[in-house]
């Protein structure tokens, strides 16, 4: 099977990593890709619609949302080309908070009271906070979303939100620690994966700026034995349900974003497509040859696929941000000296530029490192050995992914 992945950052380099390792699979190609990869994928720049047919493969995985938003799934499919990733009617499931609130609220699951404010309107605050969660109902990678006990700051939020032309959301604040569960969904079929967490603060003990994700862990030693079930249950199967009652059935991943509360989840947000950083740690413990997982979904074949196989015991993985990251970045410092061409092992590449035999940082989250091990300690100790061994100058990390879990500090 010849694949073609769409993307570019760290979760689209392990999409690659683990096709590559599939046996079913013969070649795997990347399109925008990054210098990083080209051990395991064949890098190139174009239509993906053009691409999928002069390359003649028989899958396209699309890693990031705004191409699926914008129907880059419906074009493949309309071009004969078999595609893992939904629709755009699907897709607006991420693509509009508006839209997602609607399907939980008809298939009765449990979300925060939201509001949308369009720009002009006065967003009423009083009727939110303590804590205010003030999120673009647009497509905002994560970074849209303010969540602050400062109303001055949560005000500032709605007027640059309203500036851009945009919606705002007001969300109430949902407490408990967060989830995010991916589910492999084929209508109405849905096959969960490992329960993740993200660390999306920039900063140490979840201070500082929402990022696009610092790190993750999988799975969660402190989730309840029958939470994978309950989220399925209770929170990704009737919305995937009622998708499919609604006319837009979704195909792909669907993550669900969760606060664990009182009651169990809480729906956070609903994103289409397989998260970062969290897909890089929940696809080091996938037994599972990856291409034929991604195939079945593809073609409308998930309910026949073999329970799927893990490896026994965590992964972690930590992202190596540039210089200025998240509110401005500095490029051009050198991460690697062995250049491209070859894979670093543990590391995956994400915004790096070639420089002759060299990889330099080009964006915000540079790369992430890998650490697997039979308890959470030891795939922490691995994550980090590694992350010593790279260099960026100004470079920042958390050194503390994952730690609340170790030191049980996380309840439900
Ligand atoms: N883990 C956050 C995201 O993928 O949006």
């Amino acid at each position: 099977m010849r694949v073609l992945v769409i993307g570019s950052g760290a979760r689209e380099h392990a999409l690659c990593h683990h096709l590559s390792e599939d046996p079913s699979v013969t070649e795997v190609h990347v399109s925008p890709g990054n210098p990083g990869m080209t051990a395991v994928a064949t890098v190139h720049d174009g239509d993906p619609v053009a691409l999928a047919r002069d390359l003649g493969v028989d899958l396209v995985v699309v890693g990031p949302e705004v191409p699926l938003v914008d129907g880059l799934a419906d074009d493949l499919r309309e071009a004969g080309v078999r595609v893992f990733g939904p629709s755009a009617a699907a897709a607006r499931i991420e693509g509009s908070k508006a839209f997602a609130k609607d399907v939980m609220a008809r298939a009765g699951v449990r979300t925060a009271r939201a509001e949308q404010v369009l720009p002009g309107e006065d967003a009423p605050l009083d009727r939110f906070g303590p804590t205010w969660v003030v999120k673009d109902d647009g497509l905002a990678g994560g970074k849209g979303v303010v969540v602050t006990t400062d109303r001055a700051e949560a005000e500032a939020h709605v007027a640059a939100v309203h500036a851009a032309g945009n919606p705002v959301l007001l969300e109430s604040f949902l407490d408990g620690p967060e989830v995010s569960l991916f589910c492999l969904v084929d209508g109405g079929t849905v096959v969960p994966l490992l329960p993740a967490q993200d660390h999306k603060r920039v900063g140490e003990g979840d201070t500082g700026p929402n990022t696009g994700g610092m790190g993750a862990y999988t799975p969660l030693p402190w989730l309840p034995e029958d939470g994978v079930q309950r989220i399925v249950d209770e929170v990704v199967a009737p919305v995937a349900r009622q998708m499919v009652e609604d006319g837009c059935p979704f195909s792909g991943l669907l993550y669900a974003g969760l606060a664990w509360g009182a009651e169990g989840p809480s729906v956070v947000e609903f994103n289409c497509r397989f998260g970062d950083p969290e897909t890089q740690a929940v696809l080091a413990l996938l037994r599972t040859p990856l291409g034929g997982v991604l195939d079945a979904v593809a073609s409308g074949r998930l309910a026949e696929l073999p329970p799927l196989e893990w490896e026994d015991g965590y992964a972690l993985t930590v992202v190596l941000a540039a210089e200025g990251y998240p509110a401005s970045t500095v490029t051009g410092g050198v991460v690697f000296g062995g250049g491209p061409g070859r894979e670093h092992d543990g590391v995956l590449a994400a915004g790096v530029a070639a420089d002759g035999d060299r990889l330099v940082a080009s964006g915000g989250r540079v790369l992430n490192v890998i650490g697997t091990g039979a308890t959470l300690e030891e795939a922490r100790e691995r994550a980090y050995g590694i992350m010593d061994s790279v260099t960026l100058p100004g470079g920042h990390f958390r050194r503390d992914i994952a730690a609340g879990a170790v030191e049980g500090r996380i309840h439900v």
